[in-house]
């Protein structure tokens, strides 16, 4: 009886690393964010999480990917399926770049470092926020690990908002240029911040106030409250003794931006960009056909289909509906990127097919690092490069050149906020 049992018995050896464990019961996306939510602060969580007012957008930002169905072909060889792509004319494995997060190291002390790591070693471009807790100057010296193949090299972007200093504004391009930043990403969606509710509700400053409130949600959160207090203080890193909000008092995000940010914001300030920039420059928060035939009239070389994560404007189109009338219009003129509530390896399939170049993720890498740090957005990225794989597989696609509109179908017709 006992060899019988041996026989059916398996036990799984234990895994000693907690982030391993963890990573190991996850599935998707989805659980990624159960789990951080379960580690993180709840005012953390929410700022990750959280979108401005009813967060409609935020969730059709996700939900509209559903309105698209796949029209599979079958027997056709896809033994070997590449997935690979030129961004801005460099070739990623996967087309697929990191979106710039602001704050980062509030949900792991690597912050923006772990991601940039994450990044390389995926060989996808990773985008650093102005407002990031890492400075440009640490992500240049960001090494990866001696095992990691360095056949390829990191791909940093640097996300810039118009601030009304324009000193310091022409101070962080030089500081991205000398850091051989490539590409800087001008985001256009946010002459005043969204109302984030969540953050409303709980008078969230950044960096987080000992509350006593917080002090509540650290007792229930130890290990992220013990990084929190061991190490260094978390900053606005690039505007560090520039600004005088550099995050060294804690302010509401809200205040900040609309102290900082340039509300007179203009197309004539992207040719103001374009004089100081002799790089690739990318415009984020396009929202309509018509600002993406403007971006084409003023020569910029990808613009990114956003509603920055449904975190400014409530109702606001989703990026996956705006994909196909624009690279209709203005696909042969410039790159685009499907930019919010991709969360699958199928949605970038549905995305490419649609006629994007690339696709931009914000939320899933931050769930990935909140639940296991590094390793977390490793495995957000082989998630969605394995999704993809899967997918073109089921699909009869063997590379990106085959796929086209003709492989998806529209589900419920409900197109009409966007066009
Ligand atoms: C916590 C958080 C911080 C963000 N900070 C910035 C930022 O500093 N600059 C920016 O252009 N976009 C920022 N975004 C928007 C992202 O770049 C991206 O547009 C968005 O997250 C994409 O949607 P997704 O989260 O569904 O992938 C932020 C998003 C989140 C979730």
């Amino acid at each position: 009886m006992f060899s019988s049992l041996k026989d059916v018995l398996r036990f799984k050896r234990f895994e000693i690393s907690p982030a391993k464990r963890r990573l190991s019961k996850a599935a998707n996306i989805g659980d990624l964010r159960i789990m951080a939510k379960k580690r993180l602060p709840g005012g953390v969580f929410d700022y990750i999480d959280g979108a401005a007012e009813d967060e409609r957008t935020l969730r059709r930002n996700v939900s509209a990917f559903s309105d698209y169905g796949f029209k599979p072909r079958v027997l056709r060889d896809v033994s070997n399926i590449d997935s690979s792509v030129d961004i801005l004319g460099t070739r990623a494995p996967i087309p697929l770049i990191c979106s710039p997060t602001g704050f980062t190291r509030i949900a792991h002390p690597e912050g923006e470092l772990a991601v940039s790591r994450s990044a390389a070693r995926a060989e996808i471009p990773f985008c650093l926020s102005t407002m990031a807790t890492r400075s440009i100057e640490e992500i240049e010296d960001t090494t990866l690990p001696e095992d990691t193949a360095r056949d390829f090299a990191p791909r940093n972007w640097f996300q810039v908002y118009v601030w009304k200093d324009k000193g310091l504004l022409r101070d962080l391009l030089g500081r991205a240029k000398d850091a051989n930043f490539e590409t800087i990403v001008i985001t256009v969606d946010t002459a005043v911040l969204g109302r984030r509710e969540r953050d409303v509700r709980r008078g969230f400053t950044l960096p987080p106030q000992l509350g006593l409130s917080t002090i509540i949600d650290g007792i229930r959160n130890p290990g992220w409250t013990w990084n929190f207090v061991k190490n260094e203080p978390i900053r606005f890193a690039n505007v560090v003794g520039k600004s005088t909000d550099d995050g060294s008092s804690a302010i509401s995000l809200a205040n900040h931006v609309n102290a900082q940010f340039d509300q007179s914001l203009s197309w004539r300030d992207i040719e103001w960009f374009r004089e100081q920039w002799d790089q690739k420059i990318v415009l984020k928060g396009i929202q309509t056909v018509d600002d993406a035939k403007l971006s084409a009239q003023h020569s910029v070389d990808a613009i990114a289909l956003s509603n920055h994560g449904g975190r400014q404007l409530d109702d606001a189109p989703s990026p996956i509906n705006l994909v196909k009338p624009v690279s209709d219009v203005v696909g042969d003129d410039l790159e685009i990127y499907c930019d919010g509530g991709i969360r699958r390896g199928s949605d970038i399939v549905k995305a490419i097919a649609m006629g994007a170049d690339a696709c931009m993720i914000g939320r899933p890498f931050l769930y990935g690092l909140g639940t296991a740090g590094e390793e977390g957005i490793d495995w957000v990225l082989d998630f969605l490069k394995q999704g993809m794989h899967q997918t073109m597989a089921l699909l009869g696609a063997r590379s990106l050149a085959d796929l086209s509109p003709g492989l998806i179908e529209t589900r419920s017709k409900n197109l009409s906020d966007n066009d």
